[in-house]
């Protein structure tokens, strides 16, 4: 197995927010951490507001953490001094968004959005290779013919053209990482495939590692090795993508996909949840998970359980696998 490109450890997010004088933090990332390979997808899957995005832009270093690190080929990138680090980083990590319209200007041309990244962070001889390096950029994520999908601008594409555009624009300063918050979630359905297949292309063929962001639990099968299952600012279930889907361990997981219907499982799963998304202000000590959890036990309301590995390749965070069999706890 390749060595990672990117490793997060413990990596913790507070926002301050004040109510009436008083200081008081959401806690919208506790304690992640996860490594991903060169050629490997990782999924992040859970609920609004579980701290997805919030990962996210803390590896894209657009947010300070509040503790954690961050490493990228064996470096620790918060110790580094942040202005020599940052081109250099941000040249390798890149991070596409979930409104492709947002992200690229309404004036420009789609060539002057793939020059930009180009004539910043790649050394070009003039004017000529400029525009060759566009053009291959546009071909390479299918866009075609590139010289006249160059001239033109942002309303005139469709929004799976802009994401081609905006995946181009990532790929101009030659990344080894790749951060999709939510890629595909505002395309029209029928394109949706063509960009997941784009993207499992791109990393077959440049060994790209992506975080992939969705609230579709199929395309994260479909597209991810492993998926990670968070739930109010934890990850607390990770595994090979099949084995999470046929066998998940956290109950939040099992309620999670008891409301996709599951073509590979004998029966659907179905699950009762009770209580609400717990409040990420000041949080109670415990799994935030327990107030709904139908197998709830009384340390799980005091007590926030620690990782417990089933076997090689799957964990979770949950007091009803602790101490039990083979299982190995680590912290
Ligand atoms: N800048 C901020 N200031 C204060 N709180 C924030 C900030 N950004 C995010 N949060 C809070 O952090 C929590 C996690 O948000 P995040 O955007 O990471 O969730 P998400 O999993 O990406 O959700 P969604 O699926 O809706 O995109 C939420 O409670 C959110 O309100
Ligand atoms: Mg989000």
């Amino acid at each position: 197995m390749s060595a990672p490109v990117l490793a997060v450890r413990h990596l913790t997010k507070y926002f301050p927010c004040g109510t009436l004088g008083k200081s008081q933090q959401v806690h919208a990332l506790e304690d992640a951490s996860f490594e991903l390979r060169p050629g490997q997808i990782i999924a992040l899957v859970g609920e609004s507001g579980s701290g997805k995005s919030t990962t996210a832009r803390l590896i894209a270093r657009l947010l300070p953490p509040t503790k954690g690190e961050i490493i990228l080929h064996d470096q620790d990138v918060l110790k580094t001094e942040p202005r020599a680090v940052s081109l250099s980083y941000r040249s390798q990590v890149q991070m596409i968004f979930q409104d492709p319209f947002g992200s690229l200007n309404g004036v420009k041309t789609i060539g002057y959005h793939l020059e930009r990244p180009l004539l910043l962070h790649r050394r070009i001889k003039d004017r000529r290779e400029l525009q060759e390096k566009v053009h291959d950029l546009l071909a390479i994520v299918g866009l075609t013919p590139p010289a006249e999908m160059a001239r033109k601008y942002p309303y005139q594409l469709s929004g799976g053209q802009r994401q081609r555009v905006a995946l181009a624009r990532a790929l101009a300063v030659d990344p080894k990482v790749i951060l999709a918050d939510e890629p595909i979630s505002m395309l029209d359905v029928s394109i949706r495939m063509g960009v997941l297949n784009l993207l499992a292309q791109l990393k077959e063929e440049r060994g790209l590692a992506y975080l992939y962001i969705t609230h579709d639990i199929a395309s994260a099968r479909y597209l991810a090795d492993q998926t990670i299952v968070m739930y109010a600012g934890y990850m607390v279930e990770g595994a090979a993508s099949d084995e999470l889907m046929q066998e998940p361990a956290h109950p939040y997981t099992q309620l999670l996909l008891s409301a996709v219907p599951n073509p590979h499982a004998h029966e659907r799963r179905t699950i009762e949840a009770r209580g609400e998304v717990p409040s990420l202000v000041d949080p109670p000590p415990g799994c935030p998970f327990a107030a709904r959890c139908p197998q709830v036990k009384s340390i799980c309301h005091e007590v926030m359980p620690g990782i417990t590995h089933l076997n090689d390749h799957h964990w979770t965070r949950c007091h009803l696998y602790e101490g039990e069999g083979n299982w190995q706890r680590s912290t």
